[in-house]
């Protein structure tokens, strides 16, 4: 049945023992039987691969052991678990357990069949089993047949690293039997793949044309599973790899580390969650990056093994997503890298080690070759800075000479017109890409043309085929992956292709690409070629790839093509019809043509290979002579001209020369124009020849402003203007106005807007226009220097800024990479060939010099507050009230300086003008800061910004203290303005004004407050104003509950705008303790992309602050962690971040899964804001008793305030896991809050039980913010059921109380927040039993007490309240546990309730400097007693009784309260009050000054010119005399019934009762509706 396949059988150490082939099953149980006899062979393999081979083995060993007429054998077979966590002394002891178990003995033969663990594992064992037997490699990965099965090493893993115990053991036989791949997952051939990509990298070139050439076909084999395809187009490498084994092993074996050195670092950080093929192919990357930065590898080697690599599914940098997913990823920073390598075994001392290519297929030495570290650190860092010395003067004297990548365009068709022409050419600076690799491909397939490499690959020989082509082999697709002009290029070249005479032939040429191309139209072309009588069928779907195409030629004549939607149509054909039967009339119809220059290219590109296309006049008709293209010698492709803007640029911006080979007058892309129509007119000499560019700059700062300049024709190069503009000079205004650009806004990223913005961060100023900007170019030093400009990942934006950067010392460029997409050199290019030093650098800097950062980074408490913004944006209005909240002293600069200088600041500036003003201003700044850099709210005049000494004070008075920016509309501003004169007018636009200064107070302040003076009544701002000034001065609005280790809860806002929704806000926080802004979610109702803008996110974080009090969650959730923001854009998210800090967020949420130089830096300055450090297993792998929990719990304690873990749970068992790590984690002193939960259903267990911070839904959410959420109200019913929330009962007591609000209060209260408690009445003749009965009941959960038992129960009470002591009432009982026992403790709420009565009607007032109380009953000791507490200065008290009102004096010896005898007559020394509070009742109180016995109200009692509050304690009626006279009287005050004090120590009563702020929208409607039915 069998017969002996092809066999290559390769030597290693002199034997024979490497045995290649396919299929080879019953050849290896032949050979092993018969040359390996013994009593036992054991065959080892995992449960992934037994399934698919184990039955197979079964069968050959038993009919091979059937043919034996001797003693038959045993054969045995042992399946473990597959994985590195195998590859272990257990797995070891477990195997040696079953050979004994089976009474193996010493003449046993082991086979191990599987991938590098199983090898690795079994190999061990037999090097050690009854002292060593013989062994036998069959790999199955291809990892392991290329590499871990060939060379006797064997080892298994232990806790401390990887393969640290082993043995050399060399198997008997290694069977590579490439069928297995058939089966093999796609990830686990690509791994292997790196080794062999490396190998030909190293040392044969044509094997890796070969691979490169072969990838699409291989690895579409291979991720189309069992096709039968992957292991025969595979085993060509395997068996090319296979026969190099030995040259391996010996001479050359210091070279197979290419791409180990810093691969293996990498892997140490990713294991396991990166293969080491993965790592390796990375680190190929990296160090072919370091040959090219010594000068040694050309770019197209790097670009041509990034291409090979990624083709066979290969990650090829560290920003690979599948990278930075990895919860390692964080690690990989560049010093921990070095230093990994540091200790790597193949250097020789300090000196690193690195295989240096020298081209494809060679080294540099036959050996690692020494590299610096310096260079190192530079390929591996993410950012670069261009290193200028301003002070070298031999810049001035260069002259560089290069060429620039060749233009994409020409490339493409450079080489479909030299592989059709006859004759050999020589391609020089073809860009290599996608198009172009399959394009050669292709046309290889076809047999159309034969390409070879000189010059290391910078010059393609193409020998043409003269237009000849045949049909490929049968089943032979040609595979164009994504490359679109490929695709529709070779459409057309398709349809040349004549029948092959080969045997195997198909009958028609197939054209296909991957799930992308083969949804990108090609209907307009076919339908063409179709018409002129090609046979072209569509496979799959109609208008798309892939194409089956009849070999017959191209028919010609009349051929009519719509070319209104891609010219690349118009070029495929015109490139191909020379070759048409008839000569070609091409026909455009179809409405406009698009892009006619590119259709003009190819027509000049055909000229020079010998065709000449006419156009007939005024008409989209072209005639095409027949013909055969005839190849020039030599044909240098023509430079990417945008990219040539570049070096012409810095050539001009340094004063220096640059000459561009390959462009010229001659051009064919009109980016070439910018040389004469920009930089000659910015005062450089040009001199263009047709193909060549000459530039000299001026002298270094002499660049001419020019006004305005149209850029239409050459889009692409306006970024290369602005850079230049920045810094030119003269003209109007300095200023260069660049038109015609609007397009660049749809860009890789919105240019315009890019460049404004990264330019303001050297302090250039620039105005946007509706089709482009205009730049104030300033002299060039000075720029702000060390400035870190971000890229948008925007390859010309980081070009652009590296020219300025050559005039501007220590320039970050962000994201260096972003070049790769047309320059992937261009640092290396920077250096070796313009001559400039470029260095590699490491994002973020912890502060950066020139902006400061948000929040303060160091918690001075006390440091004074500085106000900065524009004039008019409210910085008086917001310092009063923030001086009032922070009980501090408000200095207005403005006063200040009029005090110093006694005069005015008006007339100063007119009497000395304004430079001498800002001096004189810089000066008070400083002073200021000196003498009153504590304890103050300080606001600044709008201009303080205007000279870079008072913000260079500003910043650096930022790093202890904060500096908040006040922000308010422009157009609001304007509107203020418009009526104010008090101030000296600014002489130009405030407009103008407003746009110049903005960029100055971002970069000065660390605290952005947003003032909405407009937004529907102060109330909601005033309130705010008081938080945010608190929070930056210490004293943060966080939840009490997280401190005080009780329950806590945040809703989670899943809004994409929460405007809409916040008039549901109070029904969605009710009983919460914090809101979470899921920021990732948010999105502007017209924006584009994932990510909200900084000034979108602050609107709305302004927006949520008006409609709650509570603490603010802001969080980024990253989609890796289970949210809805990019992966990829870490940067914005810490931006985000960052602007929390500025705004006061109270919790920011960072994941620990981010750059942990990031997450240092954020918390570095964090203020008085607390970081939640966050981490979520989505997998559902990670569980609560293993190790990773715990580092994770390690890693996040260190970083964060609160911990935060989340999991996800298959069974209930997973939360009682979860319990226990929190109870042992909570259990360590010092242990932070943590919050822990397990996702899912089956999790719901554990947020019922998780103490802080449990995030909750509502049912008015849109969505849930993940799975398994339960409503607050919800968890306290779960809470209840489990008996960790006892029902309680509450009672009214008093006498008569049937009428009493408190029950309604209450009740509605516990209704809402799902609690389980009620509130009754206890109506009692007098304090006795019953009372006494009630309070020690066991599920006693607290009464209010009214008149007249307010004083009766005091005895009955352990305990008494500060303020229950000095008012002498108690209203508000309460059972806590002091010392483990219950005790009563008696408080009174009433103070507090007209405290906030008169706090929340009236922030502004502060500390009154004069109150008014009526009465001296018990009500009136406790208005004192808030009054006092209110900070007021003086408190009239007036009585009719004037005994019973000293006896009050009396009791408060401390309170400033003064007797008054009449109510319209102050005393001489104090003014009138603006707090009146009447605690008597409404009948005793008049207007008429006819009626005797009622206290006479008199109309003077209010000073109807200020604010006030009026508080009339009188329960009924609502409207009192004292009230109906303030409203006529002083419609300005604020007047409180009694009901809503009552209300308010309702709330408090509650708050203390139940730990959950009452839910006051429900309660009080409820209350108010019942009172004013019965009033
Ligand atoms: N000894 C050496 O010289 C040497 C060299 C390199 C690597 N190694 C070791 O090799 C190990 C990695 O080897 P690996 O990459 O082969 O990993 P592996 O053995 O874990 O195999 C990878 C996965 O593929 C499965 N698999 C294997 N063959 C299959 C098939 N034909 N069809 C379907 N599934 C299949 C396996 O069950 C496993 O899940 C590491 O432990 C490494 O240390 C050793
Ligand atoms: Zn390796």
């Amino acid at each position: 049945m069998d017969t002996t396949p092809d066999i290559l059988k390769v030597s290693i150490l002199g034997r024979e023992s490497i045995h290649c082939g396919f299929h080879l099953i019953p050849y290896i149980a032949r050979t092993v039987l018969t040359t390996l006899p013994a009593s036992v062979y054991v065959l080892v393999t995992d449960t992934n691969v037994a399934p698919f081979y184990l039955s197979a083995f079964e069968e050959a060993f038993g009919a091979e052991i059937n043919k034996l007429s001797s003693v038959k054998p045993r054969f045995l077979s042992r399946v473990i678990l597959p994985g590195e966590t195998t590859k272990s002394r257990a797995g070891k002891a477990d195997i040696e357990d079953f050979l004994l178990l089976e009474r193996c003995t010493r003449d046993t033969v082991i086979l191990a069949l599987g991938g590098g663990v199983i090898g690795d594992l079994v190999g061990f064992v037999a090097a050690t089993f009854m002292r060593g037997v013989r062994f036998v490699q069959i790999p199955t990965t291809l990892l392991a047949m290329v590499d871990s099965s060939v060379g006797g090493k064997t080892a298994i893993d232990t806790p401390a690293g990887k393969n640290l115990i082993g043995a050399f053991w060399q198997p008997e036989y290694v069977f590579i039997d490439a069928a297995f791949l058939e089966t093999l997952p796609e990830r686990e051939f690509s791994n292997g793949m790196a080794e062999v990509v490396k190998t030909a990298a190293i040392w044969d070139e044509n094997e890796f044309t070969s691979l490169e050439t072969n990838a699409p076909l291989i690895y579409s084999a291979i991720s189309t599973p069992s096709t039968g395809y992957a292991g025969r187009h595979s085993s060509i490498y395997v068996k090319a790899h296979i026969v190099t084994i030995d040259e391996r092993e010996t001479g050359l074996r210091n070279l197979v580390n290419f791409g180990h050195t810093i691969g293996h670092a990498i892997e140490a950080v990713l294991t396991p969650h990166m293969l080491h093929g993965e790592c390796v192919s990375i680190g190929m990357i990296f160090e072919a990056e370091v040959a090219r930065g010594m000068g040694i590898l050309k770019q197209v080697a790097v670009g041509r093994l990034v291409r090979c690599l990624r083709a066979y599914g290969l990650p090829v940098s560290l920003a690979d997503q599948r990278v930075s997913r990895c919860p390692g990823a964080r690690d990989l920073g560049v010093d921990r890298l070095l230093d990994i390598m540091r200790v790597d075994k193949k250097n020789s001392g300090p000196q690193k080690k690195v295989v240096i290519l020298s081209r494809i297929g060679a080294t540099y030495e036959q050996k690692a070759t020494a590299v610096a570290d310096a260079l190192i650190a530079k390929v591996l860092s993410e950012a670069v800075t261009v290193k200028v010395d301003l002070s070298d003067t031999s810049l001035g004297t260069q002259h560089v000479k290069m060429a620039t990548p060749g233009s994409k365009s020409i490339s493409n068709r450079a080489l479909v017109l030299a592989a059709l022409a006859q004759g050999t050419c020589r391609l020089k600076n073809l860009l290599h890409s996608d198009d172009t690799q399959v394009m050669m491909a292709a046309l290889q397939e076809l047999k159309g043309a034969s390409f070879a490499w000189e010059d290391g690959g910078e010059t393609l020989v193409v020998t043409g085929g003269a237009g000849a082509l045949q049909v490929p082999t049968a089943g032979k697709d040609i595979y164009l992956g994504n490359a679109g002009t490929a695709a529709r290029f070779l459409t057309t070249v398709c349809s040349l292709v004549s029948p092959s005479t080969a045997p195997d032939a198909g009958s028609a040429t197939v054209i296909t690409g991957n799930a992308r191309m083969k949804q990108r139209p090609i209907g307009p072309l076919v339908d063409a070629l179709r018409a002129n009588g090609s046979e072209i069928a569509y496979i799959e779907s109609e208008g798309c790839l892939p194409l089956s195409i009849a070999p017959k030629g191209l028919q010609g004549g009349v051929i009519r093509l719509a070319a209104s939607v891609s010219s690349q149509y118009v070029s495929s054909i015109l490139l191909c019809a020379p070759y048409a039967r008839e000569e070609v009339t091409l026909e455009l119809v179809g409405g406009a043509v698009i892009s006619q220059p590119y259709i003009d290219m190819t027509i000049a590109m055909m000229r020079t290979f010998g065709v000449s296309v006419t156009r007939d006049p005024g008409t989209d008709v072209y005639r095409i002579p027949q013909g055969i293209y005839v190849n020039p010698a030599q044909y240098a492709i023509e430079s990417d001209a945008s990219s040539a803007t570049y070096p012409l640029a810095i050539a001009a911006i340094t004063g220096t020369t640059c000459t561009l080979e390959n462009i010229g007058s001659e051009s064919l892309q009109g980016d070439a124009r910018f040389a004469v129509d920009v930089l000659a007119r910015m005062g450089c000499e040009v001199v263009q020849t047709a193909n060549e560019t000459t530039v000299t700059g001026p002298k270094r700062g002499e660049l001419k402003a020019i006004g305005e300049v149209d850029m239409e024709p050459m889009t692409d190069a306006f970024l290369t203007a602005c850079a230049l503009a920045a810094v030119a000079q003269g003209g109007e205004g300095n200023t260069t106005r660049i038109i015609g650009i609007a397009n660049q806004r749809v860009k890789e990223c919105n240019r315009i807007r890019a460049m404004i913005d990264q330019l303001a961060k050297f302090g250039v100023q620039t105005k946007e226009l509706d089709d482009g900007l205009e730049v104030y170019g300033r002299p060039f030093n000075t720029l702000n220097r060390g400035v870190s400009v971000h890229c948008y990942d925007d390859h010309r934006v980081a070009m652009a800024f590296s020219v300025l950067g050559t005039v501007v010392p220590d320039t970050i460029i962000e994201e260096k990479r972003c070049v790769e997409k047309t320059w992937p050199n261009w640092w290396d290019d920077l250096e070796n060939k313009i001559g400039l030093k470029v260095g590699g650098i490491e994002l973020p800097h912890a502060e950066s010099s020139t902006t400061a950062s948000s929040g303060t980074p160091s918690t001075v408490a006390s440091a004074s507050v500085i106000l900065i913004g524009m004039r008019g944006s409210g910085k008086t209005h917001v310092g009063t009230l923030a001086s009032t909240a922070l009980s501090r002293p408000f200095i207005d600069a403005d006063a200040y300086f009029e005090s110093k200088h006694n005069i005015g600041v008006r007339e100063f500036v007119h009497e000395n003008g304004w430079p001498a003003f800002r001096v004189a201003e810089t000066e008070n700044l400083k002073e200021l800061i000196q003498e009153a850099g504590t304890g103050h709210v300080i606001s600044m005049g709008g201009g303080i910004v205007e000279t870079p000494q008072a913000r260079d004070l500003l910043k650096n008075y930022a790093k202890t203290g904060p500096v908040v920016h006040v922000l308010r509309n422009i157009e609001e501003i304007v509107g203020y303005l418009g009526e104010e004169t008090a101030r000296p007018a600014y002489g130009e636009p405030i407009t103008e004004v407003f746009k110049r200064r903005e960029p100055w107070f971002a970069e000065c302040a660390n605290y952005d407050f947003v003032n909405h003076i407009d937004v529907q009544g102060g109330e909601a701002t005033d309130a705010e104003i008081s938080r945010f000034f608190k929070h930056i001065a210490g004293q943060p609005n966080l939840a009490e509950n997280v401190a005080a280790g009780k329950r806590s809860y945040f809703v989670a806002l899943t809004y994409p705008d929460v405007t809409p929704a916040l008039r549901h806000i109070p029904d969605l926080t009710t009983g919460v303790d914090a809101v979470e802004l899921r920021v990732d979610l948010l999105r502007a109702p017209d924006a584009l992309g994932a990510i909200p803008s900084q000034t979108y996110v602050a609107a709305q974080v302004a927006a949520l602050r008006r409609a709650t009090s509570l603490p603010i969650v802001f969080t980024v959730r990253t989609i890796a962690q289970g949210g809805a923001f990019p992966d990829n854009a870490e940067r914005d998210a810490f931006e985000l971040l960052g602007l929390a800090l500025r705004l006061g967020v109270e919790y920011v949420d960072v994941e620990i899964s981010a750059t942990e130089k990031l997450i240092k830096a954020l918390a570095a300055r964090k203020g008085f804001s607390q970081i939640i450090a966050s981490w979520h297993d989505w997998s559902g792998k990670m569980k609560w008793n293993e190790d990773v929990v715990r580092s994770k719990y390690a890693l996040a304690s260190q970083l964060g305030d609160i911990v935060k873990i989340v999991g996800k749970a298959d069974t209930l068992q997973d939360n009682f896991a979860l319990y226990d790590f929190v109870a042992k984690a909570n259990a360590q002193p010092g242990a932070k809050p943590i919050i822990a939960i397990n996702m899912g259903v089956e999790g719901q267990m554990s947020r019922i039980l998780n103490t802080t911070l449990s995030p909750v839904t509502h049912p008015l959410l849109p969505s849930k913010a993940a799975p398994g959420q339960l409503s607050f109200a919800q968890i306290q019913k779960a809470l209840n059921l489990l008996g960790q929330l006892p029902a309680r009962r509450y009672f009214l007591f008093g006498n008569p109380i049937a009428h009493s609000m408190s029950p309604t209060l209450h009740n509605t209260g516990f209704e809402v927040l799902g609690l389980p408690h009620s509130y009754g009445l206890l109506e009692t003749a007098n304090v006795g039993e019953e009372i006494k009965a009630t309070l020690a009941a066991p599920d006693f959960g607290g009464a209010s007490v009214t008149i007249p038992f307010k004083l009766d129960v005091i005895p009955l009470l352990d305990k008494l309240s500060p303020a229950a002591e000095a008012i002498g009432a108690v209203n508000t009982i309460i059972p806590v546990i002091e010392g483990g026992n219950r005790i009563l403790y008696g408080d009174n709420t009433d103070w507090l309730g007209i405290r906030e009565s008169i706090r929340s009607r009236a922030p502004s007032i502060g500390a009154p400097a004069a109150a008014l109380v009526i009465g001296a009953g018990g009500t009136a000791r406790a208005a004192i007693f808030a009054l006092q507490s209110l900070g007021a200065q003086r408190i009239y008290l007036f009585n009719r009784t004037a005994s019973k009102a000293q006896a009050l004096v009396n009791a408060f010896p401390d309170a400033p309260v003064k007797l008054i005898e009449t109510l319209d007559v102050w005393p001489a020394e104090g003014p009138a009050p603006t707090v009146i509070v009447s605690t008597v009742p409404a009948s005793a109180t008049t207007t008429d000054d006819t009626s005797t016995g009622a206290v006479l109200l008199p109309l003077a009692l209010f000073d109807a010119t200020a604010n006030g509050v009026v508080v009339d304690m009188a329960y009924k009626p609502a409207e009192t005399p004292l009230l109906m006279l303030a409203k006529s009287a002083a419609p300005k005050w604020a007047r409180v019934i009694g009901v809503e004090v009552l209300l308010e120590q309702g709330y408090v009563q509650f708050e203390t009762w139940t730990e959950r702020r009452c839910p006051k929208h429900i309660v009080s409607k409820c209350v108010l509706e019942k009172y004013f039915a019965t009033a």
